[in-house]
Formats: C-alpha cells, sequence, structure tokens
C-alpha cells in the first residue's frame, strides 16, 4: 500500500526473487554463448557479437514467456502466487536485457556507416509487402518501446498517478509486445533457421502462453456460471450458498448479472462482501484470506477491513462494500455496489447454522 510516494521497499522474499531471475538469466545466456559456439562452426560460424545479440534477444523472449504464464498458473494453483507478488521485477529486467540486444544490434549491423544508426535501422528495409525480406527489427523496436513504458511506470507512484484503469490498459499492452516479438523472431530470425529446434520452441512458447490463458479464462467463465441464480425480489440478491459453504477467513465469489465480481468473506461468525476488484492492481480479492482482520488481496497484501472496505490506517484506499442477509440458511449478497468506503452491518451467522 501507499502513501504518496515511496522508494521500493526492498524485502528479504524480493531479494531472493530478484537472485533467483537474475542468475537464471546469466545462466541462459552463458549457456547459449557455449552452445552457439559449440553449434554454429565451420561455414555457419558467427561472431561473438551476434552469438551475444542473440543470447540477449532469446532471454529476453524467454523471460516475457515466464512473464506471461505466471498470472494464469497463479489463477490455476495458488502455489504460484508468490511467483506473481514482484512480477513487475522481471519486467523490468526483461526490458533491460531487450534495450542491451537492441543496442548491441544497432551498434553491430548500423553503427559503422555514414547514416545516424537508428535512421539506418529504421530505413534498412522497408519493403512491408515482402515476408521474406519485412523490416522484422521494427516490430522489436515498437515492442521495445511498450516494454519501455511498461518497466518506466511499473512503481506504484505511476499507478496512482495514471489511475488504476489506465495503469491497467497501458499494462495490457504486454500482449500487443508480445505479439510484436513473435512477428520480430518469425519474420527475422527463424526465416533462415534451417533446423527444427528454434521454430518448435517458439511455437511451444506460443501454445503454452495461449492454452494456460484459455484455461485460466474458462475456469474464470465456469465459476461465474456457477454463482447461484439471482433471487428476483426488487433489489436483486444472488443466493451465495449456506454461511459453512464459504471457507472460514477466505471467500466465495459470485458474479453479478453486470458482470461485477462480489467476494463473500466468513469472518468468525459474520459474513461480509465487498468487490473481488483490488484497488491496487485489479488483484482478485475473493482469492485471499483474511488476515489480522482485514482482507488480504493475494497478489501484493494490500488490506482492507471486511466492515467499510477501508484500508487500515495510515493508508487510505477504499473499495465498494455490498449489503449480505442470511435468510431461511441462505446467505445472500446485494448486487448492487455501495460507494467505496461504506460501513455495512455484517450478517450473522445464527449460532444453529449448519457447520
Ligand atoms: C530496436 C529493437 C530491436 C532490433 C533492432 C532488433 C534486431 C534484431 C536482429 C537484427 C536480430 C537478428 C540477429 C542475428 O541473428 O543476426 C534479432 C534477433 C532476435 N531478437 Fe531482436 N531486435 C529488437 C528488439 C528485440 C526485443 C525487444 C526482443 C525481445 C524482448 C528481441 C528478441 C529477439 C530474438 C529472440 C531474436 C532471435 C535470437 C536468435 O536468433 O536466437 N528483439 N533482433
Ligand atoms: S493487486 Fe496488488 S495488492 Fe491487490
Amino acid at each position: 500500500m501507499s502513501v504518496g510516494y515511496t522508494a521500493i521497499q526492498w524485502s528479504r522474499h524480493k531479494r531472493v526473487y530478484d537472485g533467483i531471475a537474475a542468475s537464471a538469466a546469466a545462466i541462459w545466456m552463458a549457456a547459449f554463448l557455449l552452445l552457439g559456439k559449440a553449434r554454429w562452426t565451420g561455414s555457419h560460424a558467427v561472431s561473438d557479437e551476434i552469438l551475444l545479440i542473440r543470447a540477449t534477444g532469446s532471454c529476453a523472449i524467454a523471460l516475457l514467456h515466464v512473464i506471461l504464464v505466471i498470472g494464469p498458473l497463479a489463477r490455476l494453483n495458488r502455489r504460484f502466487l508468490p511467483l506473481l507478488y514482484n512480477r513487475r521485477h522481471l519486467g523490468v529486467m526483461t526490458f533491460l536485457i531487450a534495450l542491451l540486444h537492441a543496442i548491441l544490434v544497432t551498434g553491430y549491423y548500423h553503427g559503422f556507416g555514414v547514416l545516424n544508426p537508428l535512421l539506418s535501422l529504421l530505413s534498412s528495409s522497408t519493403n512491408f509487402a515482402s515476408l521474406r525480406s519485412f523490416p522484422f527489427e521494427l516490430p522489436g523496436l515498437l515492442a521495445l518501446i511498450i516494454l519501455f513504458l511498461m518497466a518506466a511506470t511499473s512503481h506504484d507512484f505511476w499507478l496512482r498517478n495514471l489511475s488504476a484503469t489506465t495503469w491497467k490498459r497501458l499494462h495490457m499492452l504486454v500482449y500487443a509486445a508480445y505479439g510484436l516479438l513473435i512477428a520480430h523472431v518469425g519474420l527475422g530470425a527463424l526465416q533462415n533457421e534451417t533446423a527444427p529446434l528454434a521454430p518448435s520452441l517458439m511455437f511451444a512458447g506460443v501454445l503454452t502462453v495461449s492454452t494456460l490463458h484459455l484455461l485460466a479464462g474458462t475456469g474464470e467463465v465456469v465459476k461465474d456460471r456457477g454463482s447461484a441464480p439471482i433471487v428476483n425480489d426488487n433489489d436483486s440478491w444472488i443466493d451465495v450458498g449456506a454461511p459453512h459453504d464459504i471457507p472460514l477467513n477466505r471467500a466465495r465469489t459470485v458474479c453479478a448479472s453486470g458482470g461485477e465480481r462480489i467476494a463473500i468473506f466468513r469472518h468468525e461468525n459474520t459474513i461480509s462482501a465487498v468487490t473481488n476488484v483490488c484497488a491496487h492492481q485489479g488483484g482478485p480479492l475473493g482469492e485471499g484470506n483474511i488476515i489480522d482482520g482485514c482482507i488480504t488481496c493475494p497478489w501484493h497484501g494490500w488490506q482492507y477491513r471486511a466492515s467499510d472496505g477501508c484500508s487500515p490506517p495510515p493508508f487510505t484506499e477504499k473499495i465498494a462494500t455490498y449489503q449480505v442477509r442470511i435468510i431461511a440458511g441462505r446467505v445472500q449478497v446485494s448486487t448492487k455496489a455501495l460507494p467505496p468506503g461504506t460501513a455495512v452491518e455484517p450478517a450473522r451467522i445464527p449460532e444453529h447454522a449448519d457447520a
């Protein structure tokens, strides 16, 4: 949580996370250089500079695949949640390695002419009609610009300044960057590949990213369909189930007809409901726990009081709350969102309710 600007708070988890990520990237590039030297020999031999260009490019795109699969994996299995916590650090690392790749490429292929290297890069091929000689550097450059915008705005300071919606939209551009990079590699490096390894790896990567997104997305749709039918009275209430169907200190999530997800929590002998959308980056609050009496987001740990959706002092974030009631042993939640921070009397679970 943030009050105004705060520098990155380094914790042990962040250091270990970054240490593992940086070591994995270094091992990838070192292995690429060694294996590349062994593989490209004789008439196929390539210079150390080209090897380094390939090692950094392949490392950046491999990191991007990791970033893209973390989200759906964490949705499908909570054990992957710790990876999600500092995913932004991976994003910044990807950008830095991609930038190194772009600088090396521009310097190596365009740095020795009379033209400015960037101009030379942009004007070296403009044959957009041909797949064979398409200027594949251009999608690479556009992707790099997107990665830069994301890395530059990755701090929570920007999240607050741009508003959560704009920030989220900006960061969804990662999928555009991914598409551009597939085009960059497909129309560039892969055109000259004769061995099946690189195209197969690329294909496996795209297949993994799309399948995991499809599986996680389908899971969400099934969950939403599973929301009990709307009880038709004047205010529209949704049946959530018996009080003890909601795990203690956890939530059940339902979906209103307008698509808004509502998280209904059971804490001690009370039931309360808040929006499922965290005010930080839209994390799924219904997948979080109640810790120290507060709903705690599973993504980065922002907290809200179940009774009024306000973060505990000194934090000032607020989320929408919903009315809840228990009728004939069934929990019902109103589909009408109350303004963020509205206090709502929690529903008390009757003592004789089925456990
Ligand atoms: C200004 C931006 C960029 C330019 C001008 C550029 C240019 C190039 C060039 C010329 C190659 C072929 C190198 C060779 O084999 O001789 C290449 C390969 C590659 N690039 Fe880029 N690139 C850019 C951005 C990126 C970014 C942002 C990524 C990934 C995040 C990336 C990933 C790759 C990959 C994976 C390869 C194939 C490496 C291999 O052969 O194993 N590039 N790039
Ligand atoms: S999305 Fe970051 S704490 Fe909820």
